[in-house]
């Protein structure tokens, strides 16, 4: 049966298209950003509908103060940031919009493998500081190179193509996608015990969950070749990060991209000034294209549940 949604609180920077959206399909709108918990906590009531990107923490003692709401709508695709639980026990709907940031997230991986191939931040940074006048450094071409890829879903597959533009041999696992379907986009499947000592990169592309959470650690670096470089685009935890330390320390692992940390920003000072990391501050989804996307999307699909038509996302 339809919902009715007649005001929405965005309680952080979304592209103004949703706004437009919403209120174009007579949904009342305000935006209020930086709030405390308690201020979302007293303003949170009045509302049918909350959309939030990444920063606002839908706890559940948000959850539990928000008489009146209907839907919780993330502009982005983790929905790490929201109780579920807690909102599903109150019938609240919590909806993602799981592809407008898909093709973003797969750019930021393909630069990340390009720079840990050319150490391009490296040598920005020293001409910057105006310390290069000769510099002996040799790289390594990714063409002809093996890389891994963790999870291909739709973000893991949109690398394989990227890559594969490079001349790269793309590999990889999917406890989901049929291998057959990945064969089919030039990805071949296979458990992780024949992956990881295969790889010359790896980059995972997975939710964090119990099944993910240190899917690559002392173990699996173990299994590694010596020097294996990695990406890790998706969410801080899913490679573990002392194990990775300790990798790179030994030489175990050559090099690491990294946008997603444990902890945002970043407090692991040993591993992001460590001369081989390579950091981004979750950047992934930061384009204006991806941030238009998500923002209108998450506003069709709320226009959507309103006017009673099937609902997308989490
Ligand atoms: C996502 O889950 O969509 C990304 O991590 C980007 C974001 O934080 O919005």
């Amino acid at each position: 049966a339809p919902i009715s949604v007649k005001s929405v609180l965005i309680s952080e920077s979304v592209d103004p298209r949703c706004r437009t959206v919403l209120e174009e399909n007579g949904i009342r709108v305000t935006e209020k950003q930086n709030m405390t918990k308690d201020a979302l906590m007293a303003e949170i009531r009045d509302y049918d509908g909350l959309v939030v990107r990444s920063a606002t923490k839908v706890t559940a003692d948000v959850i539990n103060a928000a008489d009146n709401l209907k839907i919780i709508g993330r502009a982005g695709t983790g929905v790490d940031n929201v109780d579920v639980v807690a909102a599903t026990r109150k019938g609240i709907i919590v909806m993602n919009t799981p592809s407008g940031n898909t093709i973003s997230a797969a750019e930021l991986t393909c630069a990340l493998l390009m720079s840990l191939s050319r150490q391009v931040d490296l040598f920005s940074e020293m001409c910057l500081k105006k310390k290069v006048t000769f510099w002996f450094f040799m790289g390594a071409e990714l063409y002809g190179k093996v890389l891994g890829i963790v999870g291909l879903g739709r973000i893991g597959k949109e690398v394989a193509s990227r890559m594969q533009s490079f001349g790269m041999r793309t590999i990889g696992y999917d406890p989901i996608t049929p291998p057959e379907v990945s064969a089919s986009w030039g990805v071949e499947q296979m458990q992780l015990e024949q992956l990881w000592p295969q790889c010359d990169y790896i980059t995972v592309h997975t939710p964090l969950m119990p099944s993910t959470v240190g899917l690559l650690n002392d173990e699996s670096f173990a299994k590694c070749k010596k020097g294996v470089k990695v990406v890790n685009c998706a969410r801080g935890g899913i490679i573990d990060e002392d194990a990775l330390l300790r990798a790179l320390e030994s030489g175990q692992c050559g090099g690491a991209g990294l946008d997603v940390f444990v902890e945002e920003p970043p407090k692991n000072r040993p591993l992001v000034d460590h001369p081989n990391v390579i950091s981004c501050p979750h950047l992934g989804a930061s384009t204006k294209e991806a941030q238009a996307r998500c923002g209108e999307d998450i506003a069709l699909q709320i226009v959507d549940m309103v006017k009673g038509k099937n609902l997308v996302g989490a």
